[in-house]
């Protein structure tokens, strides 16, 4: 595998095929790819929605009004459409439930282990919640990791794909009831095929040069 010729080749999809949607077997490796994100202490602040009904992608789109119209169809004929979620807060259940699962994962050869670990999940909580005052600031940075991992694996498995953040998340948030459940709508993510419509399909690729964003020291 050449990562080079995906992220060159990769591309967003502006028009999605209507009639083409992903086999099962895509769309598990993609939950996969969002799990397996890392995050800063392994917090995984997030939670995934993943919309391929027509209810379900069409709840979405009616939240895409005014300035943020043009992405509705991108979400209405993608295959899937992801809501990347955060939680709104990473509350003692939850950093319960993370060393919990790392001891059944086999991570801790003693209690002693768990309770190091699960320490310095709590420093960092602690410290960006009640010092740093940047939850939210904190556990989006983590989201955008798995977005990255998201649109590289997609890419890597022939999909296409476009990340949203042309949103009202706050509409989102209310259309899926998010706020009850502690979460909150970062960005979206429609999954599927390009289809003839795709204008950026056929445009090349722009970035900067290397020597305008790579120094080396
Ligand atoms: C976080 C993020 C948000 C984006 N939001 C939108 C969006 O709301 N609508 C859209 O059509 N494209 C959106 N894009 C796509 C970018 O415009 C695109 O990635 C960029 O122009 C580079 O083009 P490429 O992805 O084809 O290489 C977004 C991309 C990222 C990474």
């Amino acid at each position: 595998m050449n990562v080079a010729e995906i992220a060159t080749a990769r591309r967003t999809c502006k028009a999605f095929d209507p009639t083409r949607k992903l086999d099962p077997d895509t769309v598990d490796q993609l939950k996969t790819l969002l799990r397996f994100a890392p995050s800063s202490v392994n917090s995984q602040p997030w939670h995934y929605i993943i919309a391929s009904t027509d209810e379900g992608k069409g709840k979405i789109a009616a939240t895409l009004a005014g300035r943020f119209e043009y992405n509705a169809p991108k979400v209405l004929n993608a295959s899937h459409v992801v809501v990347l979620c955060v939680r709104r807060d990473l509350d003692d259940a939850h950093l319960k439930a993370l060393a919990d699962q790392e001891e059944r994962d086999g991570r801790f050869a003693t209690p002693e282990a768990k309770e190091t670990q699960h320490n310095a999940r709590v420093f960092y909580t602690t410290l960006h919640r009640d010092q740093l005052n940047d939850m939210p600031r904190w556990t989006e940075k983590q989201i955008y990791i798995a977005l990255g991992s998201l649109l590289f694996g997609a890419a890597a498995l022939g999909i296409d794909a476009c990340p949203m953040e042309g949103i009202d998340a706050a509409a989102i948030d209310a259309a899926l009831d998010l706020e009850a459940q502690g979460l909150r709508c970062v960005v979206l993510t429609a999954l599927g095929y390009s289809s003839d419509k795709d204008f950026n399909a056929k445009l090349p690729k722009s970035r900067l040069p290397a020597a305008a964003v790579i120094s080396e020291i």
